[in-house]
């Protein structure tokens, strides 16, 4: 049913979640499979938190490979080969463009992230994937 599916890959318990169905399906409908993760500066780095350049970077360095890592281990325990892809800016965006670029006929993410607040129902970018995507959304609990 799916040819292309792009998962949101931010690292956290509810990403990985969203990957292992991703895979499945991307498995089962003999689809390609697209595992995004966003940089994103932290919001305090907005706010003139003195973040010194080279934490940054190496902040940057380690939460990609932590979900590179955590996504690569759910493909491998699948079965699946999967394309990892970083990008930066603001991820919700940034998913819906590559999924735009991509011609992806499925996105999906975690209903929550890093920032989970119990209270919020939904994660502010998998709200706004929700919302602005021009195709469908799974959003995994
Ligand atoms: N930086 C990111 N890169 C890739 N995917 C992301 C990113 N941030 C969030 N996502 C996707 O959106 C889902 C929900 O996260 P989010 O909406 O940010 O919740 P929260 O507000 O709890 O952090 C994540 O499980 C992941 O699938
Ligand atoms: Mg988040």
């Amino acid at each position: 049913m799916f040819k292309r599916v792009v998962v949101g890959n931010d690292g956290s318990d509810n990403a990985v979640q969203a990957i292992e169905t991703a895979a499945e399906i991307a498995k089962a409908d003999n689809a390609e499979l697209i595992v995004a993760h966003v940089w994103h500066l932290p919001a305090t780095a907005y706010i003139g938190a003195p973040y010194a350049p080279l934490d940054l970077s190496r902040q940057m360095d380690e939460t990609k490979k932590s979900a590179n890592d955590r996504a690569g281990s759910v493909l491998e325990r699948i079965g699946i080969e999967g394309r990892l892809v970083e990008l930066e800016g603001n991820p919700a965006d940034a998913i819906i463009g590559l999924a735009d670029d991509e011609e992806a006929d499925l996105i999906v993410v975690g209903s929550r992230g890093l920032g989970a607040v119990e209270r919020f129902v939904l994660g502010s970018t998998s709200e706004r994937i929700v919302r602005h995507a021009a195709c469908p959304v799974l959003v995994v609990r």
